[in-house]
């Protein structure tokens, strides 16, 4: 690891200790050196493929899964904010925050988004410059995103959260909106317009690049220490319950 990717990986608090929970856990479920000491295979355009193997468009959209998550931490606590601001726990809102910061902000977007993503698909030829306006668009998000962010760890370092709480409701619900919006234009346009200015043989290779910056930022695997980080805020908060979610029957259409 770089000295970089180390100072990062140490100031990233919230995976600190998932990481130590998670060592010597090493197997990646998804990667191409499963249990079974799979080898990838060679095709014949030269790229590879093996059973389970986690694609750079794969990781990304999964890795927007667990943003996904955080979002739906930040609807919770903007509902509780407006009911019963005392009953939050800002310590939990603020974890939430970090992990966004760590892994959406300066992994997800930073690393893979604005290094590789955005430039080939707002630049490449075969796109003709047809995604410039929404990955333009795409960037501002991501920088308003810090900003929120940079408010909600501030508000949330505080003992209770009752003197901002509309305030602090009302940043988070736009919050949720804009990047539910962003990451969905990102999974259905942007995405596959990055995966069409690939060969197989360069997909393949972005796919290793992806998981060796992964390492190179946390030191562990990323994706399983946020997930484990996300979960365990759920369950602080009480949300992980996914039955609880289920939607009641809908009513009887009127005659
Ligand atoms: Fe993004
Ligand atoms: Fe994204």
């Amino acid at each position: 690891m770089g000295e970089d990717g180390r100072r990062r990986f140490l100031q990233s608090s919230v995976f600190v200790g998932a990481s130590l929970l998670l060592a010597g856990c090493n197997s990646k479920p998804d990667s191409p050196m499963q249990a079974g000491g799979e080898q990838p295979k060679e095709k014949k355009d030269g790229s590879k493929e093996a059973a389970g193997e986690v694609t750079a468009t794969e990781d990304l959209m999964r890795e927007h899964g667990v943003l996904r998550r955080a979002l739906l931490v930040y609807t919770e606590a903007a509902l509780k904010l407006r009911s019963n601001p005392s009953a939050i726990d800002p310590g939990a809102l603020q974890k939430t925050a970090k992990l966004f910061r760590a892994f959406g902000e300066d992994y997800h977007e930073k690393k893979l988004e604005e290094a590789y993503i955005f430039p080939a698909v707002k630049n490449s030829k075969e796109n003709a410059g047809a995604y410039a306006n929404i990955v333009d668009t795409l960037t501002a998000q991501h920088q308003r995103g810090r900003e929120i962010t940079d408010y909600i760890v501030e508000v949330a370092s505080r003992p209770k959260l009752t003197t901002d709480s509309e305030p602090l409701a009302r940043t988070l619900d736009s919050f949720v909106l804009m990047y539910r919006n962003h990451a969905a234009r990102e999974d259905t346009i942007i995405f596959p317009a990055w995966k069409k200015t690939l060969s197989a043989r360069q997909l393949d290779e972005m796919n290793d690049k992806f998981e060796d910056i992964e390492h190179e930022q946390f030191g562990e695997d990323g994706y399983e220490l946020a997930v484990k980080q996300i979960g365990d805020i759920e369950t602080s908060l009480s949300l992980a319950d996914l039955a609880q979610f289920t939607a009641p029957p809908p009513p009887p259409v009127k005659a």
